[in-house]
């Protein structure tokens, strides 16, 4: 969702950092975009504009900015339309703030400050925190101490960045809820203040990242200086770790979008989660488990399911982290509770493992993201090092979590990492098939998945990314489901991809598969090369549209399935003419409820 980045400096160029880090920080999600900084004259100002930064960044080359300090926000809307007049940063008599997260009081504050004689020009939560520094400061404060104080009258969960013009060498930051993390740079004569790592890639290589309640200030006098003060406000230090993501990461390699290569990536990631696995859960005592997930990551888990109950006998439930927070849960010590999420930042997810450890079980995060929220407390961590995921739609690190899930709980020398790799690569070297097939699908007016057992799950996965990239309804099913109820929508405007690898459930799927085809449904069929000797008894001489993958053992089968599915619905986004990178409405770090 929104981004946060920050600078205070000896050069005087800081506008081009903050552009390049609000463009690597455009992967979150955001409708708007802006900047302030104070000038050379030591006066306050600000950019703003509406949709991409490259609008913003339009403006700010025209005008050879010269500051030291300034900071700057990518918007994703919450309270109030996406308006310039709504895009952050927020100011009021010189203090400038940018802000994620969402201020619970911001009513009753502003009540206040409007009782005052404040006025405000937004509709947003956080024009409030400008205000209330700035007021703090009229009541005699220095810009230190009224920030603090402003702070500590806020209620809710944010990370917040403020600048004040008439202490042009002072930058300030505060956390509760959303990430924060700080870095210098080499040359030391930057220090910047940012919502994710990935917005400091070329700018700082170490980082430390803030706990809840930490404020940092940074002063800049002979040499810059920091300083982070705990929720007691008390001096301390956080570890320096190095910037896990490299502006390799954050760039598109020659790619057309970032999507398309994270999911040429898939193969390799496999081989290196595969490699890089070393973890085991042995010496944790528990007699079932449970996983708590959002999104794509609530899929990983839901695959996963079907291989820990086959091969380590063990039960396990899954559930979506908004739904098990809010329903007063029966927790148990004899479960292992596993949080899986791409971020690391999502709030159902971790306010879920906060639940949970409350209670005091065991808790396992499993995420991708180094220095995460959910990384920093949980008991146990997995990182499922896909390395940086940029596009919107997670899909290599739906590779990485899956994998990883399944090494957890099988014996590695049991996983065929070769036969994963190769069937992978075989699906992306045809890529074309698949950019082939959209066209066909991309126009129609609803789209169906179905498939059994693993094919379930993945099923729910291709649906959700036609969903989000494509803007067109999709449903994922079992296959064994369709006629309760779903078959009543299939007509000849519906396609339905079936998913049926020639396994042991092939022919139950295809008799599914048949009843659609019977009420003039459309069909994809994916399904894998042995299976071509029996699709002519099974289907008769119907011309259906086939994809065919390479066959692999049932352990291995669903990872290229997974890659198929991925470009699928890559391709009918593209040829929608959508931005895939980008999808509308949607954020990559969901860090409200
Ligand atoms: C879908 C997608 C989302 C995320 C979900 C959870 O392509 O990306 O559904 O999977 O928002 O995000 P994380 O994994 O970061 O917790």
């Amino acid at each position: 969702m929104c981004g946060i980045i920050s600078v205070l400096s000896f050069k005087n160029k800081i506008s081009e950092d903050l552009i390049s880090a609000l463009e690597r920080l455009e992967y979150r999600g955001y409708d708007s975009a802006g900047i302030a900084y104070v000038d050379e004259s030591s006066k306050l100002e600000r950019i703003r504009s509406v949709g991409r930064v490259q609008n913003l960044k339009d403006i700010v080359e025209n005008l050879n900015i010269g500051s030291n300090l300034g900071i700057g926000h990518t918007r994703w809307a919450t309270h109030g339309k996406a308006t310039e007049r709504n895009a952050h940063p927020h100011i009021c008599n010189g203090v400038a703030i940018v802000h994620n997260g969402i201020i619970e009081n911001y009513q009753a504050l502003k009540k206040d400050l409007l009782n005052k004689g404040d006025e405000f020009e937004s509709e947003t939560d956080s024009e409030a925190i400008a205000k209330l520094i700035a007021y703090n400061i009229n009541r005699g404060n220095g810009f230190v101490e009224a920030f603090k104080e402003s702070i500590a009258q806020l209620v809710g969960t944010f990370a917040i960045v403020a600048i004040y013009e008439k202490e042009p060498n002072v930058l300030l930051g505060a956390k509760i809820g959303s990430p924060m993390v700080v870095g210098l740079s080499s040359d030391k004569n930057s220090f910047y203040i940012a919502s994710d790592a990935a917005a400091l890639a070329s700018l700082a290589e170490d980082v430390s990242y803030l706990e809840e309640g930490d404020l940092v200030a940074a002063t800049k006098t002979d040499k810059l200086t920091y300083e982070i003060l705990d929720s007691n406000r008390k001096k301390v230090l956080r570890n320096v770790i190095s910037n896990a993501t490299s502006i390799n990461d954050v760039s598109k390699n020659g790619y057309e979008t970032f999507m398309l290569k994270e999911i040429f990536e898939e193969a390799i990631v496999a081989r290196r989660v595969y490699d890089n696995f070393s973890y085991n859960i042995n010496d944790l005592k528990f007699d079932g488990v449970s996983i708590i997930a959002c999104g794509t990551s609530y899929y990983a888990g839901l695959l996963a399911k079907y291989w820990i109950e086959e091969i380590a006998k063990i039960h396990v439930d899954v559930e979506i982290a908004s739904e098990f927070r809010y329903r007063n849960p029966v927790l148990s010590r004899n479960l292992l509770y596993i949080f899986i999420s791409q971020s690391g930042e999502t709030i159902d997810t971790l306010y879920a493992m906060r639940l949970v450890k409350e209670f005091g079980s065991q808790t396992v995060a499993l995420v991708n993201v180094e220095g995460s929220s959910l990384a920093r407390e949980a008991d146990f961590v997995i990182k499922t090092v896909a390395g940086t995921e940029v596009g919107v739609a997670s899909t290599k690190a739906f590779i990485a979590q899956t994998l990883s899930l399944l090494l957890l709980f099988a014996d590695k020398k049991n996983i065929d990492i070769s036969q994963i790799e190769s069937s992978i690569n075989f699906v992306l070297n045809n890529h074309y098939k698949f950019a082939h097939e959209a066209e066909k699908i991309k126009d129609s007016k609803s789209l169906f998945y179905i498939g059994r057992g693993v094919n379930y799950p993945i099923a729910l996965e291709g649906a959700l990314k036609i969903k989000e990239l494509s803007y067109t309804s999709a449903e994922g099913y079992p296959s064994g489901e369709i006629k309760h109820g779903p078959i009543a929508i299939i007509d000849e405007n519906v396609y339905t991809v079936s998913i049926a690898p020639f396994d042991k459930n092939f022919e139950k799927t295809i008799s599914n598969t048949q009843e659609i085809l019977a009420r003039n449904g459309k069909i994809l069929l994916i399904t894998t090369e042995k299976a071509k000797a029996y699709l002519n008894e099974l289907l008769g001489d119907k011309n259906l549209d086939c994809l065919f993958l390479p066959d692999a053992n049932s352990i291995c089968q669903p990872f290229c399935i997974i890659t198929a599915i991925h470009l699928l619905a890559y391709y009918t986004s593209k040829f929608k003419g959508h931005d895939v990178d980008k999808p509308r409405n949607l954020a990559k770090s969901v860090t409200v409820e």
